[in-house]
């Protein structure tokens, strides 16, 4: 459903498209300016997502060149570990406090680098090769509004998107969704996963199993558990 823009948005849209060249500083600044309210961004909020979404993923704007999106996290909502395809710039703004994992890929390897979580009010910056995961272990609803764009393509700019699913063994590319337990439909290619090391894949089975729980998803919920009792939290560093 197409739902009006408020002033705001139409303002901050506005002057994203008035820019000759966009980079992180420039559209950050812009978000800091136009001081987004919840009211801005109600209408696209999207708790009550299907099950097999593993958080809303609302589209409010996309002219080619850039897109935002708002995702709406409730109890256990995450992401899996993805980062953001053909995108050149963009942020995330929070609209309430987002558990976040920041990883970097070095030869080929994922390496967790850091695990502060996004605070309500930050913007955080987004590129493609940006490798995170964020999600919802509180148990307060909260929504974070994503701006994706690029300088050079005239469309589809967060596809490519590359989304790693240890708990299935692989890696796909989608169109820029980086949904747990995603439908095939949404993948682009599919491709056996590299080793990760244990104290990655042990972070990450303590944040999605939630999700898993709450869709009684027995079979990946029996191994992920298997995996978290072999692999004791003595593993972890913080
Ligand atoms: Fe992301």
């Amino acid at each position: 459903m197409n739902y009006p823009l408020t002033h705001q948005l139409q303002n901050l849209i506005g002057d994203i498209k008035n820019q000759p060249f966009v980079d992180n500083s420039i559209v950050a600044n812009i978000v800091q300016s136009h001081k987004l309210a919840t009211k801005d961004v109600e209408p696209f909020m999207l708790f009550n997502h299907s099950n097999k979404e593993s958080y809303g993923r609302t589209l409010i704007f996309d002219n080619g060149n850039f897109k935002i999106l708002l995702m709406s996290w409730k109890a256990g909502d995450f992401t899996a570990i993805h980062n953001h395809g053909f995108t050149e710039w963009g942020c995330v703004y929070t609209f309430g406090e987002a558990t976040h994992r920041l990883y970097e890929i070095e030869q080929n390897e994922l390496k967790l680098i850091q695990k502060d979580n996004f605070q309500a009010g930050q913007i955080a910056s987004v590129c493609g090769d940006l490798t995170h995961m964020m999600g919802n272990a509180s148990s307060e609803n909260f929504v974070t509004l994503h701006i994706y764009g690029s300088n050079t393509r005239k469309s589809n700019v967060s596809a490519n998107a590359k989304v790693y699913v240890p708990e299935f063994q692989k890696v796909v590319t989608t169109m820029g969704s980086a949904f747990l337990n995603m439908d095939k439909d949404l993948m682009l290619t599919e491709t056996p996963i590299n080793e990760i090391n244990s104290e990655i894949l042990y972070d990450y089975f303590c944040l999605v199993k939630p999700y898993y729980e709450r869709n009684k998803n027995t079979n990946i919920l029996a191994s992920m558990e298997k995996y978290l009792k072999n692999n004791g939290s003595s593993k972890i560093k913080n």
